[in-house]
């Protein structure tokens, strides 16, 4: 079976709670304060492992992320791939409003110390066939990219956050866009989802494309003609953080299991309706037993 490596970011997230989103010039109190293992790359991996999927994570750690070690192991996360140097590690600053929705404020740190010596070390040991999935929230990105299209590894990539840092990745190697609308309008220039689809299609016409769609659900469309639509399953949202993460998560195990892609869609939805559902990031994605007895 493929194995998937996941080169991605570890993030520590300050989560403050708040009535809304602090405005230019204002300072707001917070209404509580928690601190969460996160990271759009962690947040996968811990979403591949729950959802059972043997997953590699490869990435940079700095003095402040010790506690990543622990938690991969109680998940099942393999740690072979992280590494830890000095200096401070990736954090974040996050407002969760009233309304559940959240604002991020990103600080790099270890996570954009990825270099061309780590990456091939990395790769090294992974093979044609095997799974890469890649966010945008580490350095090297492109080098990643090359080097393991070189090899044959299929490549899954979530484009966010959605800045220049992907201009120089050659998204021509890429088979499967995993993005939310937002990113979706960045991408492809348009607002309308099936017009988003077809944009990239023509552009890329070998990928395979998963729109998430917020309140209006998900979509899977590739050149084959084969379009799929999968609506919510309504939650009350308590906190929207890691949602994404999961759906792609859970869609990659379902792609690893060979799952048909209605199915795969389904319980994606249904992973990331529960994730919202909780606080936090990486401790509020379900594992794969929750999912199916709630289906
Ligand atoms: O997608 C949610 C994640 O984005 C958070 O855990 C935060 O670390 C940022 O990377």
């Amino acid at each position: 079976m493929s194995r998937v490596l996941n080169f991605g970011s570890l993030n520590v997230d300050y989560t403050y709670r708040v009535d809304h989103m602090t405005r230019e010039g204002e300072t707001q109190s917070s209404e509580g304060m928690e601190i969460f293992l996160g990271g759009k790359g962690f947040n996968q991996s811990a979403a591949l492992a729950k959802a059972g999927a043997e997953v590699y994570h490869a990435g940079m750690i700095g003095d402040d992320g010790d506690g990543f070690l622990p938690v991969c192991k109680e998940y099942g996360i393999r740690t072979d791939y992280i590494k830890k140097i000095e200096g401070k590690g990736g954090h974040t600053i996050i407002q969760i409003d009233k309304n559940a929705q959240n604002s991020i404020l990103l600080f790099g740190g270890s996570n954009r110390k990825v270099d061309r010596e780590f990456v091939d070390e990395v790769l090294d040991h992974f093979e044609k066939g095997d799974l890469l999935l890649l966010q945008n929230e580490i350095s090297s990105l492109h080098y990643i990219i090359d080097k393991a299209y070189e090899k044959g590894m299929v490549i899954i990539l979530n484009p966010s956050p959605f800045d220049h840092r992907l201009d120089s990745c050659d998204m021509s190697k890429v088979t499967y866009f995993i993005l939310n609308e937002i990113e979706g309008c960045q991408f492809s220039g348009k607002e309308d989802p099936d017009e988003m689809i077809h944009a990239i299609l023509e552009k890329y016409p070998k990928a395979k494309i998963v729109l998430t769609l917020g309140g209006d659900g998900a979509m899977y469309a590739d050149a084959s003609g084969a379009r799929f639509h999968q609506p919510v399953f309504p939650v009350k949202a308590v906190d929207t953080t890691a949602a994404g993460d999961t759906f792609t998560g859970y869609f990659i195990a379902g792609i690893l299991e060979n799952m048909p892609i209605p199915d795969i869609l389904r319980m994606s939805a249904k992973a990331s309706s529960i994730t919202v559902t909780r606080k936090g990031a990486s401790p509020s994605i379900p594992s794969q037993e929750e999912v199916m007895a709630s289906l």
